[in-house]
Order: C-alpha cells, then sequence, then structure tokens
C-alpha cells in the first residue's frame, strides 16, 4: 500500500497518472465493507448503481433512486479515512435537463458528504456536467458499457468493436477532458481502444473490463469477493470465494442451533 498520500483528491489521481503509478478503485455500498476496503488502502472507492444489482436484487441498474444512492453514500462515507468517494448519479436524476442534474449532486455532496459523482455518457449529456462543474463538484465520466442505456444497447457485450462507435469514443473522451472531467472510467471495450485513450489525455482513464493499458483498474466488491457467484465475465478475477464460505457457515450455525450445540457453556451469562 503507498502511505505517501494520507487523503486521496481528484489532485493527487493526476499526480499518479502523470507518474505512471496505477490506479486501484473498487465499489462499496455499505459502513462496514468500506471501512475494510479503506484500511486496505483502495484509492477510489466508487458508491456504484450497480448496488442496485448486487444488493437490492433488480436486473438492471435503472430502478435505484437517488435517495438510495445517497443513503449507501452516506454510510461509505462515514467509514472512509483516506479514499477519495464517487457516487453514481441514478439513471432519470441528470440526463437531459442539467438544472436537475446541478441539484442531484448537490444532494449527493451535501447530504451524504461525497467526494464526487460519476455520471454516464459523452457528448449527450455534457450540458449537465458543465452545470454541474460550475458548482465546484468534481465529475468523473464513463463511457463504453454504460449500463444505464441498457435497453439501448440491448446486451452486456462489448462496445465500441465497430469503427464509428470507437471514433465516437474517443471524441467523447477529448471532450469530456475538455469540459473538466477529472477522470473516466471505461468500461467492456477492445484493450486497443482503450490504450489509444489512456494516451490520448491526460486525466486518468480507469478500466473495468478494458485491458492492462489504462492508468486503473475497477471492479463491483462483491464479484471481486466471489459472493455473486452466478455472474462470471471474463474481465473478472474474484480473489475470494464468499459464496461458499459463507454458505458453509450458515450450514455450520444451522446445525449447530439445531443439535443444541451452540450455545455452549462459554457463549452464555
Ligand atoms: O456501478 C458501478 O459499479 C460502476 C462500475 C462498474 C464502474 O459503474
Amino acid at each position: 500500500m503507498n502511505q505517501e498520500y494520507k487523503r486521496i483528491t481528484t489532485n493527487v489521481l493526476q499526480e499518479m497518472k502523470a507518474r505512471d503509478e496505477k490506479i486501484s478503485m473498487l465499489t462499496s455500498y455499505d459502513y462496514t465493507l468500506a471501512k475494510i476496503v479503506d484500511d486496505a488502502g483502495i484509492d477510489v472507492i466508487l458508491v456504484g448503481d450497480s448496488a442496485s444489482n448486487v444488493v437490492a436484487g433488480h436486473e438492471t441498474t435503472l430502478p435505484i433512486t437517488l435517495d438510495n444512492m445517497i443513503y449507501h453514500a452516506s454510510s461509505v462515507v462515514r467509514a472512509v479515512k483516506r479514499s477519495l468517494v464517487v457516487v453514481d448519479l441514478p439513471f432519470g436524476s441528470y440526463q437531459g435537463d442539467s438544472q436537475r442534474a446541478l441539484e442531484s449532486s448537490i444532494r449527493i455532496m451535501k447530504e451524504a458528504g461525497a467526494h464526487a459523482v460519476k455520471l454516464e455518457g459523452g457528448s449527450e449529456i455534457i450540458e449537465s456536467i458543465e452545470r454541474i462543474l460550475t458548482a465546484g463538484i468534481p465529475v468523473m465520466g464513463h463511457l463504453g458499457l454504460t449500463p444505464q442505456s441498457i435497453y439501448k444497447f440491448g446486451t452486456y457485450t462489448v462496445r465500441a468493436k465497430e469503427n464509428a462507435e470507437a471514433k465516437k469514443l474517443v471524441e467523447d473522451a477529448k471532450l469530456l477532458e475538455k469540459t473538466g472531467c477529472f477522470s473516466i472510467v471505461l468500461e467492456k471495450i477492445p484493450a486497443k481502444l482503450a490504450k489509444k485513450v489512456t494516451r490520448s489525455v491526460r486525466i486518468p482513464i480507469i478500466g473495468i473490463g478494458a485491458g492492462p493499458d489504462v492508468d486503473g483498474q475497477v471492479l463491483v466488491l462483491h464479484d471481486m469477493l466471489g459472493m455473486t457467484h452466478e455472474f462470471n465475465p471474463r474481465f473478472l478475477r474474484r480473489y475470494l470465494n464468499l459464496y461458499k464460505d459463507i454458505n458453509d457457515a450458515v450450514e455450520s450455525y444451522v446445525k449447530d442451533v439445531k443439535s443444541g450445540n451452540f450455545p455452549n457453556e462459554e457463549e452464555q451469562y
């Protein structure tokens, strides 16, 4: 763990890119896990709208509300001492209405104590990004596979394999940088294209399913801990099999309760 930085800020992330130090990022949605993740030295914690899937059990990220995101984000912020906490603006809270985007972002910063917001999209949402930035709120972009547009794409397959989409993605990345975003997430795009984008901009590019030649990596915490055992994309590396470990522990507890083995002499007053 790099102890050099006591507190990760957007400026620190830019410095890391400038000196070729990779940026680590994971999601968290609650106090207990965010505390572990922060203590372990992660640079950025994303309170992702993936909470809609992994916490609430929805099929997509569309149903999660701004109030839900503020609840998750405030729980995470209370746990964090060092990491930069970035919070997703949920579907419907910023598209097509820059005033609404600004109000949603102000609520996230004020009520949750977040450090930055993340929005999905490029030129289509540039007015919203500009408006949020006027309030001094740092903005992270998100290009490539943008799950809030799943009903436009139809599938969660790799994006920007065709020339036209790849060209728009590079243009969008440059536009986000020019507008003032401090970083961009690139999700599920060819590694070669991610490398090209990373070299085309000065702001840090964080990849998920975007290969190694980016400035940092992000994964969904529940996926990398092996809690979501039915989700198996090629880009995912599992560091634990918590589904099995928790399942085994609960089975043992049930057995002990049923048999009268729990609590024992030492586990009572
Ligand atoms: O919501 C989320 O978890 C995300 C990451 C996949 C980047 O946006």
